[in-house]
This record gives structure tokens, sequence and C-alpha cells, in this order.
């Protein structure tokens, strides 16, 4: 498995990978993998002849006052598990390799990057659409794996690929959960075991809207306010619970098609994410 840490040089592995191992699948990570993340590498390497996994703690989408200096860094480990899973290679470049003296271009999905995390987090969108370009320029991939618990990410990375014709498909992944329900996060290893018992309630409210959907229920607002109050039971601090068209992310306020439930909340002072696919034909 090699090792680069340039665009320049990634690029230069790319060109080989794509003509001779074509497709060529990118899974972007911050690192700190996790089962999650296996999820992704293993389909990659399924589908494709070759699999690239990115590690890069991008400083771009992360506003003042966020998680970025503590957040984990577990270089050593992860290239063991991308060599353990067959990656082909690794593509780890310094923030100054990507963001040096000088830089000035930014990626702007502003529709899709405004609702939800957007409205909570500045920049962010912005500085996942950047360094998401810069890593398919650098990687080349045919096609490159995203997981669904990052859904409003997922939709505009694909509206975004789409929009400037780069000829990558996307390729959404479930979410993987631990055995009770929690979403795989790397934010999940600031939880105390105390926080860790009470993020159960981010997973159990959205499982409880789904069954009341299948019972039924079709107005938004009844169904998202007592997902909220369990929320708050658990002692969380509520960002946003909405359900929202999963292709525009707009507001819906009766469930007549598919749709996105999407939570964001805070167990003590972790900011967690997860969502869950409403349907009118759930079962009950
Ligand atoms: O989902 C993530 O880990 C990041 O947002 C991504 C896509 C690697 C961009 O930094």
């Amino acid at each position: 498995m090699k090792v680069v840490d340039t665009p320049q040089d990634m690029r230069e592995l790319a060109e080989v990978l794509r003509r001779d191992e074509a497709p060529l699948g990118l899974v972007p990570t911050m690192g700190a993998l996790h089962e999650g993340h296996r999820s992704l590498i293993a389909r990659a390497r399924e589908e494709c002849g070759a699999a690239v996994v990115s590690i890069f703690v991008n400083p771009a989408q992360f506003a003042a006052g966020e998680d970025y200096d503590t957040y984990p860094r577990t270089f050593e480990a992860d290239l063991e598990a991308c060599r353990e899973m067959g990656a082909a290679c690794v593509y780890a470049p310094r923030a100054n390799a990507m963001y040096p003296g000088g830089y000035d271009t930014w990626v702007d999905v502003p529709g899709l990057g405004a609702p939800l995390c957007g409205a909570h987090r500045s920049g962010h969108f912005r500085g996942v659409a950047t360094v998401v370009l810069k890593l398919l320029a650098a990687c080349l991939p045919h096609r490159a794996y995203f997981g669904e618990k990052d859904y409003q990410q997922l939709v505009l990375i694909r509206r975004m690929t789409d929009d400037l014709d780069l000829g990558v498909e996307i390729v959404p992944c479930p979410i993987v959960r631990e055995d009770d329900g929690v979403a795989l996060s790397s934010r999940n290893a600031y939880l105390s075991a105390d926080e860790r018992s009470r993020a159960r309630a981010i997973s159990g409210a959205l499982f409880d809207a789904k069954r009341m959907v299948a019972a039924g229920e079709r107005f938004s607002a009844a169904i998202i306010q007592p997902c909220v109050d369990e929320l708050e039971k658990a002692g969380s601090r509520v960002d946003y619970v909405e359900i929202v068209d999963p292709a525009t992310l707009e507001r819906v306020e009766t469930i007549n098609g598919a749709a996105r439930m999407a939570v964001a909340a805070y167990i003590g002072e972790t900011r967690l994410i997860d969502n869950i696919l409403l349907e009118p034909d759930d079962e009950a």
C-alpha cells in the first residue's frame, strides 16, 4: 500500500491507477477510522479495481471554536486498517499542502448548504465542498463513497459533482450502527460512559419516528415534537430536528413520499448527527 502526501504525487499515482485498475474508488475520510469507514472501504474494494482512502482533517470545514484541534487523530492505526482492508493507497496530505499561502479558491453550494447543519455551522459546507473537489482532483476516482450518516454532505457533494460535470459517481452507503442503535461516528470517542448511554436517545427518537409513520402519522410536526421531548429528557441540547425532502432538503410538512428525518444534538459538549429515511409505506 502506498502512502502519498502531496496533491502532485497523488495525481501521478492516480493517473496510473485510473488507467490500470479501473474503476478507481475513493473513500474520503478525516481518519479515526471506525466500522462505518471500514464498510465504505469494503464496498469500494468490492466494486472497484483499486481503492484510495484519503485521510485529512480539513481545517476549512471547522468553524472557530469547533473541535479541529481535538478531533481524534489515530494515523498509525488508520494506516494499519487501510492496509488490512486492501486499500491500494492512502492519501494523507498536510494542511499546508492543501491550503498553501495565497490559497484563495472556494466552492459553495449555497442552496443545499443552507439548511440543517448549514444553519448551525457557519462555512462548514463550503469547506467540505472545497476539500472534496480537491480530493477528487488529486485522486481522479471513477467512484467516491460517502456514508448516509452525513446525509446533507452526501446530497450536496452529489449536486456539486453533477453541476461541475466531474464525471464521478457518488455512491451512498448505509449508516452503520452499534448494537444499541447509536450511529458510528469518530466523535463518539469524546463521550463519557454516561454520555454514550444518553446518546441512544438520538437513534431511539428516529426509530420511534419511523414507527409513528408506519402507524399512519403523516404530519411532521406531530413526529418532530415527541422526538425533541425524548432528546431533552435524555439531557441533550437539540440543535435541530427536521423532516426534509431527501433531494432538496426543504422542509416537508406532510409525509406523502420518501422523506429524511435529521437530528443534530449535543450530548454534553459533543455534537452528534443522525438521520433516518421515512416512507409512508413503512410497515408497522
Ligand atoms: O465526512 C467526512 O469525513 C468529511 O466531511 C470529508 C468528506 C472527508 C471531507 O473532509
